[in-house]
């Protein structure tokens, strides 16, 4: 197929992109140890208008799957069977996050019973999550259907495997922290303390099981846009699971159990 200025742009914009996947980190990391995304536990006024939490995570997220899928045939590997099974973890992921996730803090939101509802969802860092998702899905999404190069056999490979195991391991840490606070809510009352499980051991399992799978599918992409979005998700979430665990030991001061850490087992 002859090479179009659209393939030599993507070309240059690509690596830039990449680039600069790395390079937020740092600008993401730092700041928050200042200053949490101010949604749920750390809502706070004076961020603008608020949306629905489950209309927001449905948009937001969004893109990762009709981007994905507006890329993917764009591909050079699109006809390559080892194409879908290699996306399939990432939009599985997003297919649960972007539709079931929302579905079921929805019905939360209509069985609560005497608590609060949750606080609206800032529309600005909405929007910030909005594009990241479109700046990620595009780097993922495009690496796996056009600038990767596997061989025949990578799927039957250890990488992929190994990354594979790593990657449902935290998925079903990562559903079953997110049904289990999701659950609590719905209880009414307001915030508890979650109990049972890797909950005895860290404040925030939802988040130890979602750097989990970007890990998995680090390994199993073997990819520096694999890397760069586990380092992200890091950089994102391990200060928030910080806040988190703070905020817990402010609000239950006397019965929080002192021994849990905030995101990773033993560690941090
Ligand atoms: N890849 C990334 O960079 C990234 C970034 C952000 C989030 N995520 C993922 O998105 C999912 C949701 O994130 P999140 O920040 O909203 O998680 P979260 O703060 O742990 O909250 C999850 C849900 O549980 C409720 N909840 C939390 N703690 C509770 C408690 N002690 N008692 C009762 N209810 C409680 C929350 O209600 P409220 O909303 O009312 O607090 C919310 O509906 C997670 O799976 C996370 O891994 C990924």
């Amino acid at each position: 197929m002859a090479a179009t200025p659209g393939d030599s742009f993507d070309s240059s914009l690509y690596p830039r992109a990449l680039f600069s996947l790395y390079l937020i980190c740092p600008l993401t990391v730092l700041p928050l140890q200042l200053l949490q995304a101010p949604y749920g536990k750390h809502s706070r006024n004076g961020w603008g208008p608020s949306l629905s939490p489950p209309l927001v995570w449905f948009l937001m997220e969004s893109p990762t799957l009709w981007l994905t899928l507006i890329l993917l045939p764009q591909g050079r590997h699109f006809h390559n069977p080892q194409t879908l099974a290699l996306l399939s973890p990432f939009l599985f992921h997003y297919l649960h996050r972007t539709c079931i996730f929302p579905l079921r803090l929805l019905h939360r939101q209509k069985t609560v019973i005497s608590g609060q509802k949750s606080p609206g969802f800032p529309f600005i860092i909405a929007l910030m999550a909005f594009v990241f998702n479109l700046f990620n899905t595009y780097l993922q999404a495009r690496w796996v259907s056009h600038y990767s190069d596997y061989g025949p056999n990578w799927c039957i490979g250890l990488r992929f495997n190994g990354g594979l195991l790593v990657f449902i391991t935290g998925l079903v840490i990562n559903i079953w922290a997110d049904s289990k606070l999701i659950a609590l809510k719905g209880e009414g009352g307001g915030y508890k303390i979650p109990r049972g499980g890797l909950f005895e051991v860290i404040s925030c399992p939802n988040y130890f099981g979602e750097a989990l799978e970007w890990l998995g599918w680090a390994i199993l992409t073997w990819s520096w846009a694999g890397l760069g979005f586990f380092l992200y998700t890091m950089a994102n979430l391990g200060p928030r699971a910080r806040a988190h665990h703070d905020w817990y030991l402010k609000k239950f001061a006397d019965d929080y159990p002192k021994s849990r850490k905030a995101m990773i087992p033993f560690v941090y």
